[in-house]
């Protein structure tokens, strides 16, 4: 195949692929270049903005380490991470919601008793939580598996000190046979995404902000059920609207309440102000036709 010019190349790549025994590789490589030299074609992409477009991809796999994923920030600035989320997690109504992993989740973290503090020295306000995980039918679910992960005062998850000592605010735990589940942790803040790479120059260059609203992280199994990967959002955080990932669900948000110094919910007497939130989950069950 010789003398091919902008009308001719992209039936040529597609032509190159025909004999492509996985068919699904086939369909997302197909659909691939045709949408990247449309794109080439619609925006008229010059030499110079190719080349940008490769440092930038360059500069952001140079910015990935075992802590840090400039892709997935990536994927998840541009709404990628997003949609391949809700496209994936199609629910019966009145199961919560499924939201964006990120990046901040670690397996085998460490095992708490219903009731402890999971906080673990992190820095920030007390904060009581609560809730049930249940079927759609309101049925409570025995023995879940929880885990949660979430950032400190300071904005910064556990793993994103250099000299992170131990895991905090980060916890694996099992609600009881009556589906319930409670622990102690710190109140969630906004915080900002990594922004100090390319991801975060892309964003100020678009004159986005980086910023997440306050969540805690959830990722629940129970044997017969969907996994759920989820969060729950701080009502009233000023970021609700312009997650910089465009996470959140307003089925997901909850009040954090805050109260005076007094008897929390576990009987703990606290000399400082307090928050409690209640949330209960719905799971899916695996059998339900997407
Ligand atoms: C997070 O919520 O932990 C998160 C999600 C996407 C990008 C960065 C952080
Ligand atoms: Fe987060």
């Amino acid at each position: 195949m010789r003398n091919l010019n902008e009308d001719t190349i992209t039936q040529a790549v597609l032509a190159r692929h025909a004999e492509m025994p996985n068919e699904r590789f086939r369909q997302i490589m197909t659909s691939l270049v045709q949408h990247l030299h449309s794109f080439a074609r619609e925006v008229k992409l010059t030499e110079a903005e190719w080349f940008a477009g490769i440092q930038f991809l360059t500069e952001t796999g140079h910015m990935c380490s075992d802590k840090r994923q400039e892709f997935i920030l990536l994927s998840d600035t541009l709404g990628l991470s997003m949609l391949v989320t809700a496209q994936n997690n199609r629910k019966p109504e009145g199961c919560t919601e499924s939201t964006v992993f990120g990046p901040f989740y670690v397996e085998d973290s460490p095992e708490y008793a219903l009731g402890d503090d999971i906080a673990n020295g992190a820095k920030g306000e007390p904060c009581f939580v609560r809730g049930t995980v249940r079927d759609i039918n309101g049925k409570a679910i025995p023995n879940a598996r929880l885990e949660l992960w979430q950032a400190d005062a300071d904005g910064f998850y556990d793993v994103q000190y250099a000299n992170q000592e131990a895991h905090r605010a980060r916890a694996t735990l099992h609600a009881g046979p009556d589906g319930k589940f409670h622990f102690r942790t710190i109140v969630a803040e906004a915080y900002p995404i990594p922004h100090d790479g390319p991801v975060g120059r892309m964003l100020d260059t678009l004159g986005r902000h980086p910023w997440r609203p306050a969540h805690l992280h959830f990722l629940i199994k129970a044997a017969g059920y969907e996994t759920l990967i989820t969060h729950v959002f701080r009502n009233g955080d000023q970021y609700l609207d312009s997650d910089a990932v465009f996470g959140v669900r307003s089925s997901l948000v909850a009040d954090w309440v805050r109260h005076e110094p007094g008897t929390a919910p576990d009987d703990t007497r606290m000399d400082v102000p307090f928050f409690t939130l209640d949330f209960d989950f719905v799971l899916n069950p695996i059998s339900n036709e997407k």
